[in-house]
């Protein structure tokens, strides 16, 4: 089967799929993207990921380059010609092709691109493998709210994490506070039993999976915190994962190579496990999406 890509307006063979080299995506990062995750052939999450994708353009002043209604028209034909049921939607908006120089270019049309890709079924008994995760500096910038295309340092912290195979890197910031993985939410179930996650602001990617957990915590009942917490505090506590629209809820049981608790995966974040997918199930994402207003 040959994969389908959709770039400004065509659905074209991914092979073939191509912009221009004056895209500014591709000069200055000057670009935003989303990264749907499809579960069993329905889009999760997706009025979040609408959301915050109009909250990163609105604060990178990049006009839509279709509707938002045409726009979720687009993203269910490359899911569809691509016959994904479970896998990826990634989706990226630039400001569009000009000629290089640094400030707006004032007739810009933003440019569009869509990829679809299979994925393997979400998988519990894997999701509960415990990964390592080490601690890196933070040195992105200060609007990591904005999804933005512009990842060096969550690519170099990444590669950091590969080469000390380990699977995710926790950014840590200049008060010894961890504000979120390379990719992906980070969360730590503290020795007094509290689930934690850093509070959405500047500081963090207010992630579509972190708002879904969050939601499912409270339909149960569960109590929760969001604020930063220290490296210090990660290193004692009982339990850690991952969430985000790739990773789902993943286990951590190794910080910078000690083990986090008993050393086995958590007994809340399998939990929050079973409650994500039931969630994500009966309500298709997080229904409180007015996070960016
Ligand atoms: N990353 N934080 C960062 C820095 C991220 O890049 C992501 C997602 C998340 C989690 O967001 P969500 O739950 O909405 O996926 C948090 C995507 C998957 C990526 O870059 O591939």
């Amino acid at each position: 089967m040959s994969r389908i890509a959709y770039v400004n307006g065509m659905y074209v063979p991914h092979h073939e799929a191509c912009v221009h080299i004056e895209d500014r995506g591709y000069q200055f990062a000057d670009g935003v993207y989303e990264v749907f995750a499809l579960h069993q052939g329905k889009l999760v999450g997706e009025k979040g990921h609408m959301e915050r994708l109009a909250h990163s353009l609105a604060e990178l002043r990049i006009d839509w380059p279709v509707s938002r209604r045409a726009l979720a028209v687009i993203i269910a034909q490359v899911a569809r010609r691509n016959h994904v049921r479970d896998g990826l939607v990634y989706l990226q908006i630039t400001r569009g092709v000009a000629r290089r120089d640094h400030s707006f270019p004032e007739d810009s049309e933003s440019a569009l691109v869509l990829t679809a890709r299979r994925a393997p079924p979400l998988d519990k008994e894997a999701l509960r493998q415990g990964v390592d995760v080490i601690t890196i500096p933070d040195i992105r910038w200060k609007r990591h709210d904005i999804k933005s295309v512009s990842l060096l340092p969550n690519i170099l912290g990444k590669q950091q994490a590969r080469e000390a195979g380990a699977y995710e890197a926790w950014m840590v910031n200049d008060d010894a506070m961890v504000t979120e993985g390379t990719s992906s939410n980070a969360w730590i179930v503290t020795k007094d039993g509290a689930l934690v996650t850093h509070n959405a602001s500047h500081a963090i990617l207010n992630g579509i999976t972190r708002l879904s957990v969050l939601e499912a915590a409270a339909e149960a009942g569960l109590g929760f915190e969001e604020r930063p917490f220290s490296v210090d505090e990660a290193m004692q506590a009982k339990e850690a994962f991952v969430t985000s629209s790739t990773s789902h809820v993943k286990a951590v049981t190794k910080i910078d190579g000690q083990s986090v608790g008993n050393g086995h995966v958590g007994e809340l974040t399998s939990r929050l496990l079973d409650l994500y997918v039931d969630f994500i199930e009966a309500k298709g994402g997080p229904q409180n999406t007015g996070a960016w207003n």
